[in-house]
């Protein structure tokens, strides 16, 4: 369970440039937002780190980065074109649409996953499920919506359909064959990628929970059938493990069990991490056994063989997969919520402050000069060029030295260097500390080690 409320999240993340609402000086665009520049340190730094742990780090994983628009044989080989869809209901005064799994789960309690068209737009009827928008049963019959957003091509006379991809697993399957050609992997071994997904989600929200755009961070694990189970089980047990490495407490991370008769399409087991948002336990990352449903599917579409031969028996077969996946977004929103803390100190005073991992906050050490006179600047420009090794630092002159540590708190900067006027006597600076705000002098000639061994 979590206290915290979203709106402080939001607020919090407009006023410290880590996201904007999209679109806003022409009055906002529904559901679009922008990474300002904090968002897009801590994003790119939780890509980095997800791309170290999961790629460069691991002997048996390679990765790629494929195009958002696929060859349109695609999505009807991964069952995209055909069973990617929501069941949508249109209020028939205003016209606004919803999905009917929502409304129904909300205002009748029931889990409809599985059942068909006919059968929820009977329930909607008896039941009278009213539309969120008039307060009264004006629903219209339920309808099959396809999620994947269509693109013309220009390429040829009468255009092509194509579509934005709505997941970067597919690019991994198409480039199966180039990667046991051109590489040296061998069975077990993954392919990963982070890119960019588009739905055209009837309700997004939830702040950057649900988006019409989105990254996602996922490895197709290819392996013998047999292995699966194992398999499956070391990966979920890594994916916990990632958690944990960004911060985000045990306590918050439940597993959900799929049920057989829910199951997608193409998986014999999945198993998502929750996590405690704000508004409720919600699917953080999913682990899935998509079998060889891609890889079987791809060949007949394509008519090329998608087959591994093992070096050491020769035997041909077609690999099964274990599919880790991993939103980037989500983890965004998950990393800011778990780091947001509304400290109260001594008194009446209160301080935001974001304790995030050091190797995620989007800046590492902050250098404060007391003064903007007296040769303090020149000493501390000098200091914060030798500490950019560390990664991304700032250097800022302006506003009461309070305020400025406030400011870094929000940020969720782990160490401010302030100078003072004792520097140009004792050659030292003040290390504050984010978390205990504790305060320590340290000689400039050390700063490099003493941050090597507090950041490293
Ligand atoms: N390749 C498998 C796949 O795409 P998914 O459960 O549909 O599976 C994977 O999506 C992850 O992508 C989710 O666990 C979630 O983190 C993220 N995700 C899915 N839809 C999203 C959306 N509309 N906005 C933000 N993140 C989304």
């Amino acid at each position: 369970m979590q206290t915290k409320n979203i709106q402080d999240i939001v607020s919090l993340s407009k006023r410290r440039g880590f996201i904007y609402p999209g679109s806003e000086i022409y009055g906002g665009f529904a559901n679009s937002y922008t990474y300002g520049p904090y968002g897009v340190e801590l994003k790119n730094n939780i890509k980095q780190l997800w791309w170290k742990t999961f790629i460069q780090n691991r002997q048996d994983v390679v990765g790629i980065d494929g195009d958002i628009i696929l060859h349109p044989k695609t999505w009807e080989a991964s069952g995209h074109v055909g069973g990617f869809n929501d069941l949508m209901v249109e209020c028939t005064e205003t016209h606004q649409r919803f999905r009917a799994d929502h409304l129904i789960e909300e205002q009748l309690g029931i889990d409809i996953e599985g059942w068909d068209l006919d059968k929820v737009d009977a329930l909607i009827k008896e039941k009278e499920v009213i539309s969120p928008a008039t307060k009264k049963p004006t629903l219209g019959p339920v309808k099959y919506f396809n999620l994947m957003f269509q693109t013309e091509m220009a390429k040829t006379g009468e255009g092509q359909t194509a579509y934005l991809r709505p997941e970067t697993a597919q690019a991994i399957f198409l480039e199966f064959k180039n990667v046991l050609d051109s590489t040296r992997v061998q069975i077990p071994f993954g392919i990963g990628q982070i890119g960019k997904a588009f739905r055209n989600e009837i309700t997004p929200g939830n702040f950057i929970f649900r988006r019409l755009e989105f990254e996602q961070m996922e490895i197709e694990y290819f392996i013998k059938e047999e292995h699966w189970k194992e398999v499956f089980e070391s990966w979920l047990t890594d994916m916990k493990t990632w958690c944990y490495t960004i911060g985000l407490s045990t306590n918050h991370i439940h597993e959900y069990e799929h049920p057989q008769e829910k199951l997608s399409h193409y998986s014999k087991r999945t198993v998502d991490l929750e996590y405690d948002f704000p508004f409720g336990k919600k699917e953080l990352y999913g682990l899935a056994y998509r079998t060889d449903f891609d890889l079987k599917q791809h060949q007949e579409h394509s008519g090329q063989k998608l087959v591994y031969r093992d070096p050491q028996t020769n035997e041909v077969y077609t690999p099964h997969v274990i599919e880790p996946t991993f939103g980037l977004d989500r983890t965004v929103l998950a990393v800011l919520n778990e780091a947001y803390e509304e400290e109260q100190l001594d008194g009446e005073d209160t301080r935001v402050v974001l304790r995030l991992k050091p190797s995620l906050a989007p800046v590492k050490i902050a250098i404060l000069p007391l003064i903007k006179k007296e040769g303090l600047p020149e000493i501390a420009k000098d200091i914060y060029h030798t500490v950019q090794l560390f990664g991304n630092c700032e250097y800022d002159e302006s506003r009461s030295i309070g305020k400025r540590y406030r400011r870094q708190d929000e940020i969720g900067t782990p160490y401010c260097v302030t100078i003072d006027h004792d520097t140009k006597e004792d050659n030292a600076v003040t290390v504050r500390d984010r978390d205990t705000m504790k305060q320590e002098r340290i000689k400039i000639e050390t700063l490099v080690s003493y941050f090597q061994e507090k950041l490293n």
